[in-house]
């Protein structure tokens, strides 16, 4: 189970990704990041956050701690902004928190570093749930304190979506070339020997029964919660065995103009010639 918390005071937007989460206080006094029901792709948004956030930190990853937030759409009523008031409006009830984590920036593959051992667990656990939201111009990965932290699992697990494609999934390849940890020689090999097998059907189960029922109901082919928490751990326990030996790891193409200033990028270039 996770935490349960109710908001007590919208704070801002967020307008970096484009789904519009929000940063709020609770009850606990914790300061988080909503993600609302309510919001482009609904509630599997949120269900693929709290799988993929479990399993991450189940494998020893950095993820923020997450919690379940009840929201009373009443505490939005002094944002100017209609947008934000039509999604507090529709996200009445249970949403996803994330602990906010103050001061954190966002990776920069330009101005940061991460070794091959810990790029390799990401691209490993990215693929293994189909992230397409980890790329070079929206990496999705904060550095506090120094470390690496995982954010936005919304983007994962395409299967999810069509139920009956799921099977196929399982053996489907990863392309990590776009991959914002592609350029650190991520040692995928060890990533895959160390996490595959820790990837367990007890460690799974364990996962997907912190998402709430509520976000699971009603599931089109499934008979009741359980049973689409089960279709979760399926596909996932498949892909584990063997997307260690299915992802590709092109060099990112050159073409990709780099948005960086110019003395940024004489430090990559010199980072690059050094390997
Ligand atoms: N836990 C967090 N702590 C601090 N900042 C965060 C946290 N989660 C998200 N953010 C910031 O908010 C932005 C949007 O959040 P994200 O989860 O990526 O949502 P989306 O991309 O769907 O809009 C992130 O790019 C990051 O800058
Ligand atoms: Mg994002």
């Amino acid at each position: 189970m996770l935490p349960e918390v109710t908001a007590t005071r919208y704070v801002t937007p967020l307008r970096e990704g484009g789904s519009l989460p929000g940063i709020v206080e609770a009850d606990d006094l914790g300061t988080y990041v909503m993600k609302f029901t309510g919001a482009g792709q609904g509630r599997k948004t949120l269900v693929a956050e709290v799988v993929c956030g479990q399993l991450a930190r189940g494998l020893g990853l950095r993820v923020p701690e997450l919690a379940v937030i009840e929201l009373d759409p009443v505490i939005g009523r002094g944002e100017p902004d209609p947008e934000v008031q039509a999604l507090l409006k529709a996200s009445g009830g249970l949403n996803l928190a994330m602990d906010f984590l103050p001061g954190a920036l966002g990776f920069d593959p330009l101005a940061f570093e991460t070794d091959p051992a810990e790029a390799g667990r990401v691209v490993w656990f990215d693929a293994l749930v189909g992230n397409v939201d980890r790329s070079w111009r929206n990496p999705n990965l904060l550095v506090w304190h120094g470390q690496l932290w995982l954010i936005d699992h919304g983007a994962t697990m395409i299967w999810h979506h069509n139920w009956p494609t799921a099977a196929a999934a399982a053996g489907r390849a990863y392309d990590a070339s776009d991959h914002v940890l592609a350029s650190f020689a991520p040692d995928i090999a060890a990533a895959a020997a160390e996490l595959a097998p820790r990837v367990t059907e007890e460690l799974l189960t364990a996962v997907v029964s912190d998402v709430p029922d509520e976000w699971l109901e009603g599931e089109p082919g499934f008979d009741g919660p359980d049973a689409v928490r089960r279709a979760y751990v399926d596909v996932l326990l498949e892909r584990a065995a063997g997307i260690g030996g299915r992802i590709t790891l092109g060099e990112r193409s050159a073409e990709k103009p780099s948005q960086a200033p110019e003395w940024v990028r004489v430090r990559l270039d010199g980072r690059a010639g050094k390997k």
